[in-house]
């Protein structure tokens, strides 16, 4: 599918997207947020992908929301404001859910949606000299739709301190809030960001894409009985499955696993 604001790479089952705007930063605009929101879709319902890597188009991973375009929204209907942010929510959910793993590439700079944006990837590698914030603040806004995310991946204690201050901070206090996964010299970022692929492709698919779904399931059960049911199930439906015996079997056997790829 072609895009106005995103290019699209597919090599074997590695998908990787790049977010295009770099005259302003990849800032989303409305027409951004509904092509990431409409790529996602298409790649929750596409058995052949394996891993999902997101970057950046410039000098910058991503500066947020699009201000000119924010700005305008001032002549907004109050409806209108919340459907519009209402949009910019499905665009993070929809990110955040994709049955595959989502590896950022984060260099230069993310700030506010930019670091929501990290926050929805479940491994993030970051070059060293990266920037990050939750800069909403130092503009009169606040992180909203992000919020539910940031906060999962974060915790509120960590997210008290960024969200009232708007404060950038370094990828270093990234790694250490759990925000970043790896922080890397610029020139081995995509070294780095290979060997997490690296990594995926030599895990079982459906085993990755149920740990995935495992790892939101026990966040939102209502309780640890609930937490205890659905994980003795979830093991007992891998455990039988073809993809799960297979991959003891060829432990047992001393061979690799049909999915592996390497
Ligand atoms: N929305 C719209 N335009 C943006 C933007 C944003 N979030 N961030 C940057 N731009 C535009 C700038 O206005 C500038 O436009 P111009 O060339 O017409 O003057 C262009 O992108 C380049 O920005 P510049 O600041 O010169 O680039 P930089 O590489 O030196 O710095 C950033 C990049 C991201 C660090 C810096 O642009 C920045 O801090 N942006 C604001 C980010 C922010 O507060 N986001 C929170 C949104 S809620």
């Amino acid at each position: 599918m072609a895009y106005q604001h995103l290019l699209t790479d597919r090599q074997g089952g590695v998908e990787r997207l790049t977010l295009h705007r770099p005259d302003v930063r990849n800032a989303f605009n409305d027409g951004m947020i509904a092509e990431l929101t409409s790529w996602a879709g298409v790649l929750a319902a596409d058995p052949g992908v394996r891993a999902v890597v997101i970057a950046g188009a410039g000098p910058t991973f991503c500066a947020g929301a699009d201000l000119t375009w924010m700005a305008r929204t001032v002549d907004y209907t109050e409806a209108e404001n919340i459907a519009d942010a209402e949009r910019a929510s499905a665009m993070f959910r929809a990110i955040d859910s994709l049955p595959v793993p989502v590896i950022g590439r984060i260099h230069g700079a993310a700030l506010g949606g930019g670091a929501g944006l990290a926050a929805v990837c479940d491994i993030v590698v970051a070059e060293e000299h990266a920037m990050f914030g939750f800069t909403e603040v130092k503009l009169g806004i606040i992180p909203a739709v992000i919020s539910p995310f940031v906060l999962a991946k974060i915790g509120r204690s960590a997210a008290r301190e960024l969200f009232l201050t708007g404060r950038r901070f370094p990828a270093a206090h990234a790694l250490d809030i759990g925000l970043v996964h790896t922080t890397v010299a610029p020139e081995h970022l995509d070294t780095a960001v290979d060997a997490v692929i690296k990594e995926v492709l030599g895990a079982g698919p459906q085993a990755v894409a149920a740990a995935k779904q495992l790892i939101a399931d026990v966040w939102n059960a209502g309780s640890l009985d609930d937490a205890m049911q659905l994980s003795a199930r979830a093991l007992a439906a891998r455990r039988v499955s073809a993809e799960g015996q297979d991959g003891l079997r060829a432990f047992l056997g001393k061979r690799k696993p049909g999915w592996s790829a390497s």
